[in-house]
């Protein structure tokens, strides 16, 4: 038996990245995948975005493991986007036992005082409101089963403490936890549990791009990866410069499966040591 047999999983953010690591680790435990993302740009994201070829992988490969995935297109900034998206899986699949609110965008970096309005106002959208919809929209299909589900928030090191020129990102990511702590303690009558991850650097096209890289290490003109990685080492207690995708899917099983079924209303640094360091 797989640790999430015969459960189904929605989640946000799939078409690459940590998403499609989540699917492809509760997969492997024996989970159907309910899929969606944006596959498009971002107006406040100046990174590559993900694309529909990314989702279409990320199918493929929960495929190749023998389980079933249904995976839409879809704008966390939508409620009604993010619904039908979950009530056609739902409809397909049968059932709702996890969710994973991961999507998210890494914005321009600026200080307070310099960040756009509308960047602002895209960041709280997708990065705090984003995870308050996938949850609302989920919580009623939960509510169905005998021993409710879990609902898993991806928040941040940056959900726990200040980081210079990202004010934005910051307060989203302290916020999720807020709506964490308010979702544990609204849903715990109904045994549907609510906890969020808090990642060091991870090894993902979020950060693997320019724009992060000068972040890192303003004092380079072209700073490389390695220069990066070696600033963003010192960040850690563990000397690595980032943790790996499955690193944060690992505790992603964990508050999804029965292993965790007393765990509620936790923020988990998965953070090489990050959080001891500040
Ligand atoms: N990579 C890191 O270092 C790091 C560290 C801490 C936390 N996080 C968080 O982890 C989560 C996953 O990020 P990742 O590292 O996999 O980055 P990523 O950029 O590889 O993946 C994020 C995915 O979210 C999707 N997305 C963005 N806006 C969306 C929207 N409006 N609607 C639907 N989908 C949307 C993107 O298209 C992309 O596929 C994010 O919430 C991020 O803030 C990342």
């Amino acid at each position: 038996m797989g640790r999430v047999e015969g459960k189904v999983a929605f989640i946000t953010g799939a078409a690459r990245g940590q998403g499609r690591s989540h699917a492809l680790r509760l997969a492997q435990e024996g989970a159907d995948i309910i899929a969606i993302d944006i596959c498009e740009p971002v107006a406040a994201n100046p990174i590559p975005p993900s694309t529909e070829e990314d989702l279409a992988e990320t199918v493929r490969q929960v495929e190749a493991l023998d389980r079933r995935i249904i995976a839409s297109k879809a704008d966390v900034r939508d409620y009604e986007q993010v619904r039908e998206a979950v009530d056609r899986g739902v409809a397909e699949l049968g059932r709702l036992d996890i969710v994973c609110a991961n999507a998210g965008i890494s914005g321009t970096p600026a200080a307070a005082e310099d960040i756009p309005d509308d960047q602002w106002r895209d960041m709280v959208d997708i990065n705090l409101s984003g995870v308050w919809r996938a949850a609302k929209a989920s919580i009623p299909h939960l509510k169905k089963n005998d021993r409710g589900g879990s609902i898993i928030l991806t928040s941040s090191d940056a959900g726990l403490f200040p980081y210079a020129n990202i004010a934005h990102y910051v307060s989203a990511k302290h916020g999720v936890v807020g709506l964490m702590r308010n979702l544990a303690l609204e849903l715990a009558p109904h045994f549907i549990r609510v906890n969020s991850i808090h990642p060091t650097t991870v090894d993902t096209p979020m950060v693997q791009n320019d724009t992060i890289y000068r972040l890192f290490r303003p004092d380079l003109e072209n700073p490389t990866k390695k220069d990066f990685g070696d600033a963003a080492t010192t960040m850690n207690a563990i000397p690595v410069p980032w943790v790996e995708a499955v690193d944060i899917s690992n505790a992603v099983l964990f508050f999804a499966s029965d292993e965790s079924r007393y765990v509620t209303g936790v923020p988990l640094p998965v953070d090489a040591g990050a959080a001891i360091k500040h």
